[in-house]
């Protein structure tokens, strides 16, 4: 057994030698990360681990956890007071998946409801094991979004984690890059277990970034095992054909969770969901648009200049034509805040666009900037952290940056922000542009 496991360690990292993200650039300097949080597992074999719920639909939720007993029922028992579970749902499934010469555990996903708004739910995964508890987003507003990319599992993870679960919110949401296993596949499992306790008592919605990939030439050209089958979020509710990108709603706000490692090209598959995706957005139920990549568009540091580009250059008009509030995106490990911008030029009636790819892996921190600073960009600065989105209602929203400064959190930026759904000037601008594009196409 030692034997096979050593055997195991000494294949994947042979395998993560001759794997690379496609975007890795090497040419800055990073601030010493901390190391690697190993999470190990210290359940019985039958018993719940990496238990995370995400929100999948109108007033459901989906559980998710392994086991590595493959017996175990895919099952989720829950009711609102502890140890007294009115409710039992059974229609889960389970998968589980093979990477070389590993195999996961029993991966279960179970989707419970209808629930209630703002309501704590107390549940327990196969009928044995610890019992957790998760609270569904509020009936309407406020609510507060917990925002942060480029995660990992260092020390400096553990810290973000801490500081993000000490400040109630409502919803997680991760533009990208989670475990940096990179082709390790039980650091997929350490990584489930180091995100336990936060993301089992609040919806984590994910979008994938580089580090989930994990192709490799000839036997898996597709990629996205792990993550695929460990973090499946709500695309079939959304009309997408595919986990890599999806959209949903919560409390007056779509959200549209884009793919900048799936193909984004004006006649590919994810283009067309998004221009139907936009399309349905009824503004006077979601006044607020919120888009999440992983590499940016809009971006001054030094670290992965211009891989966004392309997909800007795709799909930027259409954000900006669907009036989208703000951009979130990770990928370079610092955090910026641009100013309203359009096709590279200061714009009222664009999005605000937001680097947060600061949780904290063990890459290190992005730290050279482009010099001088370009106007649109505002605000800039390598270090870990975290944000916080507040939408109080359906005109204003209140945005924050929280430092990991020495391990405490500090507030290092915040603005107030309009929605642009409740700016006439940009709805009439809008409609100007529609008329003369219109006219252009009749001469
Ligand atoms: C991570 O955070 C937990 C919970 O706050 C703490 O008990 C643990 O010691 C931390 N581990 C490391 C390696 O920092
Ligand atoms: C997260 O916060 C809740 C509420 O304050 C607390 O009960 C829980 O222990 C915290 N979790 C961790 C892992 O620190
Ligand atoms: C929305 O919230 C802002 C900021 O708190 C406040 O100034 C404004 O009056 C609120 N609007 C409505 C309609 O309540
Ligand atoms: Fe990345």
């Amino acid at each position: 057994m030692t034997k096979l496991l050593f055997f195991y360690f000494y294949l994947s990292c042979l395998v993560s030698i001759a794997w690379r993200p496609q975007h890795a650039s090497a040419d800055f300097v990073r601030k010493p990360p901390r190391p690697i949080v190993f999470t190990p597992h210290n359940r019985p074999e039958s018993h719940p681990q990496q238990v995370h719920v995400s929100l999948v639909g109108k007033n459901y939720m989906k559980v998710s956890w392994l086991t590595d007993e493959s017996h175990v029922a895919s099952t989720v028992d829950y009711g609102i007071t502890p140890g007294n579970y009115e409710w039992s749902s059974a229609t889960g499934e389970q998968t589980s998946y093979s990477y070389f010469f590993y195999t996961s555990g029993k991966i279960h996903h179970v989707t419970i409801g209808p629930l209630h708004p703002a309501t704590t739910y107390y549940y327990r995964c196969g009928g044995s094991g610890p019992e957790f508890n998760f609270r569904t987003p509020p009936a309407g507003f406020p609510i507060e979004f917990a925002v942060v990319g480029d995660l990992g599992q260092t020390g400096w993870t553990n810290t973000t984690l801490e500081h993000i679960n000490a400040t109630d919110y409502d919803v997680l949401l991760l533009p990208g890059d989670l475990s940096y296993a990179d082709a390790q596949q039980p650091l997929w499992d350490s990584f489930g277990r180091l995100v336990e306790p936060y993301a089992s008592r609040r919806p984590w919605m994910v979008t994938e970034g580089n580090h989930e990939q994990e192709t490799f030439p000839f036997i898996y050209p597709n990629g996205f095992k792990a993550y695929n089958s460990r973090w499946p979020m709500p695309y079939q509710q959304s009309g997408s054909q595919s986990n890599l990108y999806y959209s949903f709603d919560v409390v007056g706000t779509h959200i549209i969770m884009l793919g900048s490692y799936a193909d984004f090209s004006v006649d590919s598959d994810q283009y067309k969901w998004l221009a139907t995706d936009l399309a349905k957005v009824d503004r006077s139920k979601t006044p607020w648009l919120v888009v999440i990549i992983h590499a940016p568009w809009y971006n001054s540091n030094l670290a992965h200049q211009g891989e966004g580009e392309s997909m800007r250059v795709a799909m930027e008009e259409m954000l900006y034509n669907a009036h989208v509030d703000m951009v979130f995106a990770g990928h370079v490990h610092a955090y910026e805040r641009f100013a309203r911008v359009y096709d590279n030029n200061a714009d009222p009636c664009g999005p605000v666009y937001i680097t947060i790819g600061d949780g904290g892996n063990r890459e290190g921190l992005a730290m050279l900037y482009k010099e001088p600073k370009p106007s649109i960009s505002i605000f800039r600065e390598a270090s870990f952290g975290h944000g916080r989105l507040r939408i109080v209602n359906n005109t204003h929203t209140h945005w924050s940056w929280h430092r990991n400064d020495d391990s405490v959190a500090t507030v290092s930026d915040e603005i107030w922000l309009q929605s642009l759904s409740s700016s006439r000037s940009c709805i009439l601008k809008l409609q100007q542009k529609v008329q003369i594009t219109q006219t252009n196409d009749e001469l």
